[in-house]
């Protein structure tokens, strides 16, 4: 039996006889003297065998190599006052191993190191590949660890003290209205019929309200076909949560209260209250973003007004087109050469990724006095300048860089450049945590290409009733919850009267039959009885991510998949058999060669 997890040993166990499972760390030989690392997944202790003190376990000891699986009995002993290693929770003390039992060994070569010294970074295809082994690794056991804290301190809160209750809702289900796109899974007896994973539990976890649940909440995994980033994997993990019978702003608190608890838990940090909002236009027309990093400052400037007569015509023109135009005004812009805003330059290439057509920047020189440089030079009047330096606040030594054009193209680029230079020129406190609540965002954004109004969040989301007599224009009462410059939750009040629900179905071009065909069951439960409602949903996997400091999701979840939605470990997606597909009637039409 196991007697203890190998970091719990310290100076209280000397003398104690313990027994210990585990991994072996490292092997090193010192004149003879052979010391181990033992690691489980606690961390490590140091065992000690010696042919002349310890004889039953030297043998066995000269023969471990790294990550050999052992059992290892002995006594615990005070640590010579040269060898302390201060570094690890188990640094003062050492095991004398009277035995050491050989469990398991390795056959064949590491394709990297696991030890918890070895800190040479490893390719993350091989990490993914031999995700078990990488999961041995510190970091990795800690991030699971973490992990597993965050979901803990989420149930203790929900369940102890609000009286939430969890229940799980279908994975074999209906198209989900989160807007990306479903995976699907043919019935084999329902020929022709297809299943659709959920994106989130949006619809059961309305229905648990109907049903009188109360409050509700899952620890819920979604599935959406989409883009890959560092921050999404096609299948996720969200704390999904719906109440009855609260308004917004008990939300809100509940919710505050909620990231409170877990910060206190994991973290031991204290979070002050209330925590800042912004409105999604305040949020936009700062940060040119509604997930905006509030940790430094860098605030936008909407400068279309004094500008749109300005003889530079790429000015003029964006705002006669109906578009903007803005300013990223940089303190110490002097930092920032020419020719990195210039084409080929790495901050004219950002903004260009986010679709603008180049940089006009301006520099301030002493006593206020504008360098104007190429097209805009000559064509900004002394009273323009003015009122360009008061807007934005520039003094000496400030860069100004401006983008003019379609509003969501600006501000686009104005946030890439905002955040790519807010980190380069480390302005960026990182110890510092930015938790802010975006609010009233709109209803619905309009989709130029398909010529229709969409729903910003999903259409269940309820309009604010002080802007009911136009929908299109309305904003919603839905919040998103941003951490460090990631959206790591949202949700909103939700409609629950069948009429104003029809309404919204058809602001967003959904006729009757249609919204009854994907949404029947919804809107005929609203007719029995529905309580006004309102919910939320945490990205898990977002939230541990920057909990942990880390830069992907995949480094917080286990067995994660790669950009191309790839599990390079099982190597799925896979082909099938020709029979399992016939069976479920399904063809593939995909040509390699096409
Ligand atoms: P939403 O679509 O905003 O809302 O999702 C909630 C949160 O889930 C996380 N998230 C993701 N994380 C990793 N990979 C992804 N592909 C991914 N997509 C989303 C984000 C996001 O804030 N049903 C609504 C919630 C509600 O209204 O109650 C919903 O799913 O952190």
């Amino acid at each position: 039996m196991r007697t203890q997890y190998c970091s719990a040993l310290g100076v209280d166990h000397i003398g104690e006889t313990v027994t210990l499972y585990g991994w072996v760390d490292r092997r090193r030989d010192l004149g003879g003297v052979i010391f181990l690392d033992l690691r489980d997944r606690t961390g490590t202790v140091q065992i000690v065998s010696d042919p002349e003190r310890t004889p039953d376990s030297y043998e066995d000891a000269d023969a471990l190599r790294n990550e050999y699986v052992i059992q290892v009995m002995g006594k615990v002993r005070q640590r010579p006052d040269d060898s302390v290693n201060p570094k690890i929770a188990t640094g003062e003390i050492e095991i004398f191993a009277d035995r050491i039992v050989l469990l398991n060994r390795v056959s064949k070569q590491l394709p990297f190191q696991v030890s918890t010294v070895d800190t040479e970074p490893v390719k993350e295809e091989l990490r993914l590949k031999y995700r078990y082994l990488d999961l041995r690794r510190d970091r990795m056991t800690q991030n699971l660890v973490l992990r597993h804290q965050v979901v803990k301190a989420m149930r203790r809160f929900l369940e102890d003290e609000e009286h939430f209750i969890e229940v799980e809702t279908p994975i074999l289900t209906k198209s989900t209205p989160e807007g990306a796109r479903d995976y699907l899974v043919p019935s084999r007896v329902n020929p022709g019929q297809w299943y659709a994973l959920p994106q989130s539990p949006q619809l059961f976890k309305q229905l648990l309200m109907v049903a009188g649940c109360d409050r509700y909440y899952q620890i819920a995994r979604c599935f959406r076909d989409e883009d890959l980033r560092a921050d999404r994997q096609p299948e996720f993990t969200q704390l999904d949560m719906e109440m009855s019978f609260m308004s917004e702003e008990e939300i809100i608190a509940l919710n505050e209260s909620l990231i409170c608890y877990i910060f206190k838990t994991v973290k031991d940090v204290d979070l002050p209250r209330p925590f800042p909002r912004l409105t999604y236009k305040d949020a936009m027309a700062k940060y040119g973003t509604d997930r905006p990093d509030t940790r430094f400052g860098l605030e936008l400037a909407d400068v279309s007004e004094v500008l749109k007569t300005s003889g530079f015509k790429v000015f003029s023109g964006a705002v006669k087109k109906g578009g903007i135009i803005k300013v990223l005004p940089i303190p110490d812009g002097d930092k920032i050469s020419n020719v990195r805003i210039k084409p080929g330059g790495d901050l004219f290439k950002e903004a260009t990724i986010a679709g603008a057509k180049g940089i006009a920047y301006i520099r301030v020189k002493k006593d206020g006095e504008i360098d104007t440089i190429g097209a805009i030079k000559d064509n900004l009047s002394e009273e323009q300048k003015q009122v360009l330096l008061e807007q934005t606040g520039a003094k000496e030594g400030y860069l100004l860089l401006f983008g003019a054009g379609d509003a969501e193209i600006v501000n686009k680029s104005l946030d890439r450049l905002r955040q790519v230079i807010g980190d380069q020129m480390e302005l960026i406190d990182r110890e510092k945590i930015s938790l802010v609540w975006i609010t009233e965002f709109p209803m619905f954004d309009w989709n130029a290409d398909e010529k229709r109004y969409e729903a910003l969040h999903h259409p269940f989301t309820a309009p604010n009733p002080e802007d009911i007599a136009d929908l299109k224009t309305a904003r919603a009462q839905a919040y998103d919850i941003v951490y460090n410059g990631f959206e790591i939750g949202g949700g909103s009040l939700r409609i629950y009267q069948k009429d104003v629900q029809e309404k919204v179905f058809e602001t967003i071009g959904l006729s009757q039959e249609e919204a009854q065909e994907k949404f029947g069951f919804l809107l005929e439960a609203f007719e029995y009885g529905t309580p006004p409602h309102g919910g939320i949903a945490y990205g898990l996997d977002r939230l541990v991510m920057l909990l942990a400091g880390e830069e992907s999701i995949r480094d917080t979840i286990a067995f994660p998949k790669t950009q191309q939605a790839r599990s390079l470990l099982t190597d799925a997606p896979a082909t099938v058999d020709e029979k399992q597909l016939k069976e479920l009637y399904v063809q593939s039409t995909y040509d390699p060669e096409e």
